[in-house]
């Protein structure tokens, strides 16, 4: 069998809000990921992928859509997307683009209708609300104005769509087929573990992603994807499909990448693990021991960035840890997620102010949960300027970044070998290089708790989570470190190593 591209693919999160801003509107837009594509191609990674620019009042950052076929006016025109599409083509890199099943915007017409008491079946409107909360705080219901209810698992203005109903079905195929017969090489897929819920919608004592929950993973949820994978199937080029799937275990996130549905899923257990040689290796082992298509995920626009995760005591060693578990992601045998600004070392902004900040998760805890805009601050491409080069020369960017974005900006860190961002370009074009010499197979090696080694063929990766230097494992060559390394491997480094075999 061929192997598909997106086995082992290097994927790039584009949060094109937060990207590069061409326009001049302080928001990130599809003219500005066009013109920063050359940056992705030299950085080294195979695919992007672009979180929603669709249509939407922006409730929750885009994932709130109005109109599925359609590009909001502040991130371009449909003809933005075909010139980047185009672009992006034409330099090697493949396009995947987000796709928001379990919920739509309260603007989009569906429910703007369903307001006016036609076709509510389409959603899930109830006289009572059960006990269900949202995931953005308060409770899942909202009541309008005849009195009924409606559900949202995530903001009010993200109403669920009841997926019971054929006609929700046939329009997000027909929303697909739309974005594939545009060139797209696959989708991401939201919150793919929602969709149903159990019939009744039965109370609830605990919401958590657990493989009874009347609210999540209802098995109903795997035929709409075994329709999705025959439509995909119907497309040359393997086109393909990740989904956002939360579960408490592996063997229910493997449920999702059976052979006749999605094709990957996020593996967010290698995002929640500490920072231990131990939870990292049973990560590995579940994972291979489970999914037949591993991915491997360190940061995305919903979680505070490892760098700060990996060093909330000390920015110094959360950086080094930051480079030393990109050298184990991509040592591991499946693809990677990157998320922009992981290559600059991006830390999780932590301090911005009350009155920026625009993440519902915020404004609905009433400011107890700091929420995601942290991760989500505008990347710096220049050392100067009033948004360090996002937007034109200005234009405040619609986040504050913090002015250590100077520092870490693209055009610092070009050329300089120490730096960040060409310690990710080095790490990228060794395995791009490795290639498929490598086995997909990984071998543990002997190594003490705190240290990681492991194998595929020719390549030895060493990651040391302990508190002291450990000898370097045999080989015959260093290939990659992501700090000094001697005779030892120092504590928070990784190193990638040769070795001759037969
Ligand atoms: C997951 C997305 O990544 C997140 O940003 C969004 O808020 C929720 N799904 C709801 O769509």
């Amino acid at each position: 069998m061929d192997i598909p591209w997106w086995r082992d693919a290097v994927v790039y999160e584009i949060y094109v809000r937060s990207f590069a801003d061409a326009s001049g509107d302080g928001v990130g837009d599809l003219a500005g990921v066009r013109e920063r594509l050359p940056y992705l191609k030299e950085l080294g990674v195979d695919a992007v992928w672009l979180t929603p620019f669709y249509p939407s009042p922006m409730a929750d950052g885009g994932y709130d859509v109005a109109d599925y076929r359609g590009v909001d006016p502040q991130f371009g025109t449909p003809a933005d997307f075909d010139a980047m599409v185009a672009d992006a083509h034409a330099l090697g890199l493949r396009v995947l683009v987000d796709v928001v099943p379990n919920h739509s915007s309260s603007e989009h017409p569906w429910f703007q209708a369903a307001l006016r008491g036609e076709g509510r079946d389409r959603y899930v409107f109830r006289d009572r609300p059960n006990n269900w909360q949202s995931t953005f705080s308060g409770p899942a219901w909202t009541q309008v104005d005849d009195g009924s209810w409606y559900l949202h698992l995530f903001a009010p203005e993200q109403p669920d769509f009841n997926w019971r109903n054929p006609e929700v079905r046939e329009e997000f195929l027909d929303i697909l087929r739309f974005w594939l017969d545009k060139g797209v090489d696959g989708f991401r897929i939201d919150v793919a573990m929602g969709l149903f819920k159990a019939e009744g919608l039965p109370d609830v004592g605990d919401q958590s992603f657990t493989s009874r929950s009347p609210v999540w993973g209802q098995p109903e949820v795997h035929d709409v994807y075994r329709d999705w994978r025959a439509l995909l199937d119907t497309y040359p080029g393997d086109r393909m499909a990740v989904g956002e799937v939360w579960t408490d275990t592996l063997e229910d996130l493997a449920l999702y990448v059976r052979p006749d549905e999605l094709h990957q899923s996020f593996n967010f257990a290698w995002l929640q693990a500490p920072w231990s040689a131990t939870a990292f290796r049973k990560v590995i082992d579940d994972t291979v021991a489970t999914v037949p298509f591993a991915t491997w995920v360190l940061s995305n626009h919903d979680v505070v960035r490892h760098r700060t995760r990996y060093g909330t005591a000390d920015p110094g060693t959360g950086m080094s840890r930051a480079k030393a578990a990109l050298l184990a992601t991509l040592a591991l045998p499946g693809s990677a997620y990157l998320y922009q600004g992981e290559e600059l070392g991006l830390p999780e902004v932590e301090n911005l102010p009350p009155e920026a900040r625009q993440d519902p998760v915020f404004k609905r805890s009433g400011g107890e949960l700091p929420g995601r805009d942290g991760c989500r601050v505008p990347i710096p491409w220049s050392a100067r300027g009033d948004s360090y080069g996002f937007s034109p020369e200005g234009v405040k960017p619609w986040l504050p970044q913090p002015e250590e974005f100077a520092e870490l900006s693209v055009a610092r860190q070009t050329g300089d070998p120490d730096s960040t961002l060409e310690f990710y370009r080095r790490a990228l074009a060794c395995r791009r290089e490795l290639g498929r010499t490598i086995p997909y197979e990984l071998e543990w090696l002997e190594s003490s708790e705190d240290v990681l080694v492991f194998a595929r063929g020719p390549l030895v990766c060493a990651l040391n989570c302990g508190v002291g230097p450990v000898p370097l494992p045999p080989h015959d060559g260093v290939l990659l470190a992501s700090g000094p390394v001697g005779d030892t491997l120092p504590p928070d480094t990784a190193v990638w190593l040769r070795r001759e075999v037969s």
